[in-house]
């Protein structure tokens, strides 16, 4: 019974864990992108310069982050470029 109930309460401990980082990974996300990109690709990133770039994947948008046309370069790291992605997928389920 007690290894049963440290259990449960290990579970609670552990379960919300990874949902609390993916939330993060997601707020980094929007905020990145409303800083950098909402200028010229729109709030909720299906207008402006391109069209519609929700749901992108990684390769897409890292070649789009090398600078192509007269979208600016960017530098990010693979945390932010991941969380975009995220970001990005997010707003394309959102729809
Ligand atoms: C100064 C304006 C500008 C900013 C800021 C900007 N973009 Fe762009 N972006 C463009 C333009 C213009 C294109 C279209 C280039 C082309 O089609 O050749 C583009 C294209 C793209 C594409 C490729 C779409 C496709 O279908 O190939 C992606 C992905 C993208 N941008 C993502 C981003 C992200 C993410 C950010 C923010 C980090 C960002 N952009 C910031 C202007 C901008």
């Amino acid at each position: 019974m007690r290894t049963t109930r440290a259990a449960l309460a290990a579970l609670l401990v552990l379960i919300p864990a990874p949902l609390v980082a993916v939330e993060d990974h997601l707020q980094t996300g929007e905020t990145l992108f409303q800083r950098h990109c909402r200028a010229c690709h729109g709030p909720d990133a299906r207008r402006g310069a391109s069209g519609d770039i929700r749901g992108l994947g990684e390769g897409t948008l890292r070649m789009a982050l090398g600078g192509i046309e007269s979208m600016p370069e960017f530098d990010f790291d693979d945390a932010e470029v991941g969380a975009l992605v995220a970001y990005l997928a997010r707003l394309a389920e959102a729809d």
